[in-house]
């Protein structure tokens, strides 16, 4: 048991930053976006590292892959690299494919997160609250906000009002043990299925999902707009 203690099983984060960002319309890759000279995919794996992860494993396109590297000389973790894939389900799947090899038990329980690069300024504590989640006994974590705008659903003749109180927007980091995420992402290959995130992956095997309290200011940066409040963030000593 000390053993145990003394060493125990490391936080692995997955962050995937191979898609293409066109939608941001930057002159990089999404993920090597500079918000007051710090690209996305720096401050993400600084504060998964802030919040308790032990190393990360970086899915990134082949094409340009020195730029990453570059990004992530200076990291507080380890990083290994994974090659992108078509669909951020298939990035994620080759990140995993790179875990490192640990005891059978190990690697079953081994808290395993999924995050994406371009939610560059999520707290820390909310990374730690995931973690806890996980090892607290959950199979699946994710954190979520609650949605703010009013919302209706488009249907055949016009659109509906939707009770925004029972609505909840998903964020990442997204934690699993990793036994129940390699068990997903198996089954979806072999069923040749896409889902939209990996709870989605979890739930597709029967797992229950559990929610934390995630936070606004892990918001994805996704078009031009959020760069501007990605740099007031910044200019506000957020981050
Ligand atoms: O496009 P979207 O914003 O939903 O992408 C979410 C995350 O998944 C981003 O961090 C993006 O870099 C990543 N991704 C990926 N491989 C893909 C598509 C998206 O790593 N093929």
């Amino acid at each position: 048991m000390g053993e145990h203690i003394n060493n125990p099983v490391p936080v692995v984060a997955i962050v995937v930053a191979a898609g293409s960002g066109s939608r941001l319309g930057a002159e990089v890759p999404k993920a090597l976006v500079p918000v007051a000279g710090v690209p996305l995919l720096t401050r993400a794996v600084a504060q998964l590292a802030a919040g308790g992860v032990d190393e990360v494993v970086v899915v990134a396109p082949v094409e340009g892959r020195e730029a990453f590297v570059d990004a992530l000389a200076g990291a507080p973790v380890p990083v290994t690299w994974a090659d992108g894939g078509a669909e951020r389900q298939h990035s994620v799947a080759h990140g995993m494919g790179v875990l490192p090899d640990l005891p059978a038990a190990d690697a079953d329980a081994q808290v395993v997160l999924v995050h994406d690069a371009a939610r560059a300024f999520l707290p820390a504590d909310m990374v730690a609250r995931v973690i806890d989640a996980v090892r607290a006994g959950a199979d699946a974590v994710v954190p979520v906000v609650p949605v703010t705008d009013s919302v209706r659903e488009l249907v055949e003749d016009g659109s509906t009002v939707v009770d925004r109180a029972r609505l909840r927007a998903v964020q990442t980091p997204q934690g699993f043990r990793r036994g129940v995420l390699e068990e997903a992402h198996r089954v979806l290959a072999e069923s040749d299925t896409i889902v939209t995130d990996d709870a989605a992956a979890a739930e597709y095997i029967g797992c229950t999902v559990t929610l934390v309290e995630g936070s606004r200011d892990a918001f994805k940066v996704t078009e031009p707009l959020d760069r501007v409040l990605a740099e007031a963030l910044v200019a506000w000593g957020v981050s």
